[in-house]
């Protein structure tokens, strides 16, 4: 199936690197993504002629030439709010971001006193930004990622069919030599149908541009 005009470049949107959530100005609950990833796709989907809207956390990466929008977002509301909008006109996104999962309940304007921080925190969820795109998704490719330090290909099999995904690359985290800060990735891309592919070790920018190759293959 053909979800978009062959006459234009197919236009995708890519979030990448970590959302935080800040309690105060100066603390913050993130994680340890560094984006290159998402910045690795990024550069690949513009190589294949692809026409790429970078929606990004906050990293220490330049904005990749050819990508022709670039949002720059801090937490996971701001993410959803610019995923969302971006959403209706691009025929794939790619879901690298680290969404900080949790967020405090109570944020607090000025910076708290050390004597006076508490010893616990409520936290409330953050938005599963994929998962409301894949209930509004028609005629969109949803590509998602699986973080996962235990059964990978189980956990990854369950996040694509519940957040309705065309595709999930899956890959291991906490282990020296892959994941999230790493220059190296391995792991398996499943796609709709449950084929499974795995990947690596490899650098980023290789596992990259085999993955857009895969998508362009299956998807369009
Ligand atoms: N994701 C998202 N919004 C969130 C959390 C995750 O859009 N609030 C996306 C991630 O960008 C990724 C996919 O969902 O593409 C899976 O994220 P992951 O952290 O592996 O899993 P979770 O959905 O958070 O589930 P769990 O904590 O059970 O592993």
């Amino acid at each position: 199936m053909t979800t978009h005009a062959k006459s234009r470049p197919i236009r995708c949107v890519i979030t990448a690197g970590p959302t935080r959530e800040y309690f105060d100005p100066v603390r913050f609950l993130s994680n340890p993504s560094s984006g290159k990833m998402g910045y690795a796709l990024a550069q690949s989907a513009v190589k294949a002629g692809w026409e790429v809207h970078l929606i990004s956390g906050p990293v220490a990466l330049s904005c990749p030439e050819g990508v022709v929008d670039y949002t720059s977002v801090t937490s996971g509301e701001d993410l959803y709010k610019a995923a969302r909008t971006a959403f209706e006109s691009c025929d794939v996104l790619i879901m690298a971001a680290a969404v900080c999962d949790q967020r405090p309940r109570v944020v607090d304007l000025t910076k708290q006193k050390k004597a006076a921080l508490p010893s616990s925190v409520e936290l409330v969820p953050v938005v599963d930004v994929l998962q409301e795109l894949g209930k509004v998704k028609d005629r969109q490719r949803l590509v998602g990622f699986a973080a996962e330090t235990g059964d990978l290909e189980a956990e990854a099999r369950r996040k694509l069919a519940s957040k309705h995904l065309d595709a999930i690359v899956a890959n291991r985290v906490g282990l020296p030599g892959s994941g999230f800060e790493s220059d190296i990735n391995q792991g398996l891309l499943i796609d709709g149908k449950g084929k499974v592919q795995s990947f690596g070790p490899e650098r980023k920018e290789v596992i990259a541009a085999w993955l857009i190759e895969q998508f362009m293959l299956t998807f369009f």
